[in-house]
């Protein structure tokens, strides 16, 4: 339960809504008119505000750039069919956040913090929602240590911002993803569960090679033997098995993925059977080349479904066939969407609707 503050507003006075192409948004290409700022100072998190988005004051010493404390989310939120805004699944995004701000010894955050900023940042920025269908506000709430130090240790000083931005689909097209078997995101013990920036700064210069190599993306593998799936860095992966949604179990070194919860939540309403397992490649290998596998997808915030038209393992390029009308990823988003634009009931109580 929360309780309502009213967060005080400073418009912009040169709104740069105009400018924005909403034909062609691509993703996180334009940042919304304002931002919301909270400190964390002297044991405790300040009021927020919401002020004109740009840049802040801050030291080149500050611990976050140097010893890495800071974590971020990424959710949406939505015009519904009767002109309600949604913002999705605001329960569990909260609970994670906390989880991986707990990992890098970074202060909670209280659940009316955290849900009256979200509220108030979407309102002051009401008209950059997207009303295409597949576009959306993307939601970026991030936390980092601001004390300036260089003594290593936890910092005392933290900032919370939320910016949001309209985007489109993340990726434009089925994407090619190739199994790394030599480069590692996360081991287990490790913060591969928690969203931190660190995860993603790791993971470029492997991915960077994957995509010189004509890949989107990679798809990780257990840091021990390289021979169990994780995750796909941007996204949770899943495929359709002998007819059943089978996806890697969540562990330290995988992200709990709320688009993955949910998805797994509506399959099993859908009758289909699901298997949350070690998935290794070698299996993965055997479904592709006796066509058992016949689904493979990234679902992810920004990703929500997102088709995979190659995995390559081991340099050999397999090809999963065309999506149809009736495959299961497809109608697995049809019923996500129609559950967060309001056409469908909200069984689980996922929609978090401000107006
Ligand atoms: C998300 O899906 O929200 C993510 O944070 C993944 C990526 C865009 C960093």
């Amino acid at each position: 339960m929360t309780t309502t503050t009213s967060i005080p507003v400073k418009r912009t006075s040169q709104s740069r809504l105009s400018t924005v192409d909403f034909s062609n948004l691509g993703f996180g290409n334009y940042i919304s008119d304002h931002m919301l700022v909270a400190k964390y100072d002297n044991g405790t998190w300040q009021e927020p505000q919401i002020i004109p988005y740009g840049d802040l004051l801050m030291s080149p010493a500050m611990l976050s750039l140097h010893y890495g404390q800071a974590v971020f989310e990424g959710m949406k939120a939505f015009h519904m069919t009767d002109g309600a805004i949604n913002i999705f699944r605001v329960e569990r995004h909260h609970k994670r956040l906390n989880k991986s701000l707990a990992r890098m010894c970074m202060p909670a955050i209280s659940e009316d913090l955290f849900v009256n900023s979200l509220e108030a940042i979407v309102k002051a920025d009401e008209a950059w929602i997207p009303k295409d269908n597949g576009s959306s506000l993307y939601l970026r709430p991030v936390v980092f240590a601001s004390e300036a130090k260089l003594g290593v240790k936890v910092s005392d000083q933290y900032l919370f911002v939320i910016l949001t931005s309209p985007v489109g689909p993340y990726f434009s097209k089925p994407v090619r993803l190739k199994v790394e078997l030599e480069y590692v995101r996360a081991a287990e013990g490790g913060t591969g569960f928690a969203k931190c920036a660190g995860n993603y700064g790791g993971a470029f210069y492997p991915t960077q090679q994957a995509r010189e190599q004509g890949f989107d993306q990679v798809i990780w593998t257990d840091a021990k033997e390289h021979k169990y799936i994780d995750e796909s860095g941007a996204m949770n992966i899943m495929f359709l098995l002998n007819n059943k949604l089978v996806t890697p179990a969540l562990s330290s070194s995988i992200l709990d993925g709320v688009t993955r919860n949910t998805l797994i939540t509506l399959a099993k309403d859908m009758g289909v059977t699901v298997e949350e397992r070690k998935v290794s490649v070698d299996e993965i290998e055997k479904g592709l080349q006796n066509k058992t596998l016949t689904e493979a997808f990234g679902a992810g915030t920004a990703a929500v479904v997102s088709p995979i038209a190659t995995i390559n393992i081991q340099g050999t390029d397999y090809h999963l066939p065309d999506i149809k009308e009736d495959s299961f990823q497809l109608r697995v988003k049809n019923k996500l969407n129609e559950i967060r634009s309001g056409t469908a009931p909200d069984t689980y109580n996922w929609n978090h609707i401000i107006r």
